[in-house]
């Protein structure tokens, strides 16, 4: 078994390892057919954590150079995010995940890890926490299809983010949860992919509530990763994000469970629990006082 860095010309062989890893695991264990049977929509992992992380993919492969398993990870200043890991089925139970694991806990130098799994898969939560993983953070993932016509309410001050931006919701998100992940945030402005979208809650005196991003990428469309000081401010911007820009699709989004006003809210709209999660930490978890949409793409912990 060896570890390399993903090579371009391992994308395809990545995005089918990805697609049979979930699609064997869910069916198996959960009798979901969650992910359909087209491997094609995981190339969005390669593409989007390239651009964003490059370099930071890893890969185990078997003697003959086959492909055992997959995982990314993202290094920031506060910590290292860790996502998404994938292991072939047939190479389930033989220290793949283990190996990859170990491998980025290296890289990272120090750095806490965190990550997002999901809450249903006694698979992963063993491999997290037999490592040393602490849930901070039980989510829930809410599905719903936004009406044409958009949700009605709303509130004031929410508007797209500039790069102006960027350095507040960094150091909003530093002083409430103790993370910082600007570079995401220039990313989502930058969006040079074209399916990024970012908005900002300003309060009167200019400085921000909160923020909150998401993927409208067809394939795969997710609300976060957000941060608020409070859930009414979180509560306005899945608001406006849901109606300004996904009218008339189905989407997906994780609430914190202790956040009943979130929860609440969605279950008015008509969404449907779909799994639960947990957002995890291995080393020091400041505490985070904030409310949090975490997402899966791109991962962010
Ligand atoms: C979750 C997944 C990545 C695990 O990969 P894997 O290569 O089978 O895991 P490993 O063999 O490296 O490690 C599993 C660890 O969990 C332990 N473990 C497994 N089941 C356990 C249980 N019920 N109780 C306690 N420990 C358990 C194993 O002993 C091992 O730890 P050890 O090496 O310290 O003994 C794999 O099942 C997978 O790819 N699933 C589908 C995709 C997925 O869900 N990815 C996770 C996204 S967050």
């Amino acid at each position: 078994m060896t570890i390399s860095r993903l090579q371009a010309h391992q994308y395809v062989e990545q995005a089918k390892l990805i697609h049979t890893s979930l699609d064997v695991w869910y069916r198996t264990h959960l009798n979901m057919n969650r992910f359909g049977s087209d491997w094609r929509p995981f190339l969005l992992m390669s593409d989007v954590y390239e651009a964003l992380d490059p370099g930071c993919g890893l890969v185990v492969s078997d003697e003959a150079g086959v492909m055992l398993g997959t995982a990314f990870y993202h290094p920031r200043e506060t910590h290292v995010g860790v996502g998404v890991v994938s292991v072939h089925p047939d190479a389930f139970g033989r220290g793949v995940a283990k190996a990859l694991m170990q491998e980025i806990l290296s890289v990272a130098d120090g750095r806490p890890l965190r990550l997002v799994s999901s809450a249903m898969n006694i698979d992963s939560f063993s491999l997290y926490t037999r490592m040393g993983f602490v849930p901070q953070v039980t989510l829930q993932s809410l599905t719903l299809k936004v009406p044409a016509e958009g949700l009605q309410g709303g509130c004031s001050g929410v508007r797209a983010a500039t790069m102006a931006d960027v350095e507040a919701m960094g150091e909003l998100e530093f002083r409430l949860n103790g993370v910082r992940k600007d570079k995401d945030y220039r990313f989502f402005v930058e969006n040079a992919w074209g399916h990024w979208r970012l908005l900002v809650m300003e309060k009167a005196d200019g400085s921000l509530a909160g923020f909150l991003g998401a993927n409208a990428h067809p394939a795969d469309r997710i609300l976060g990763p957000g941060v608020a000081e409070d859930e009414a401010a979180m509560q306005g911007l899945v608001q406006a994000m849901l109606d300004r820009h996904f009218r008339g699709t189905d989407i997906v989004w994780m609430v914190p469970v202790r956040c009943t006003g979130l929860v609440r809210q969605g279950y008015g709209w008509g969404a449907r629990n779909r799994e639960t999660h947990l957002l995890s930490v291995l080393g020091n978890a400041p505490p985070m006082h904030g409310v949090v949409i975490p997402t899966f793409m791109p991962e962010s912990g």
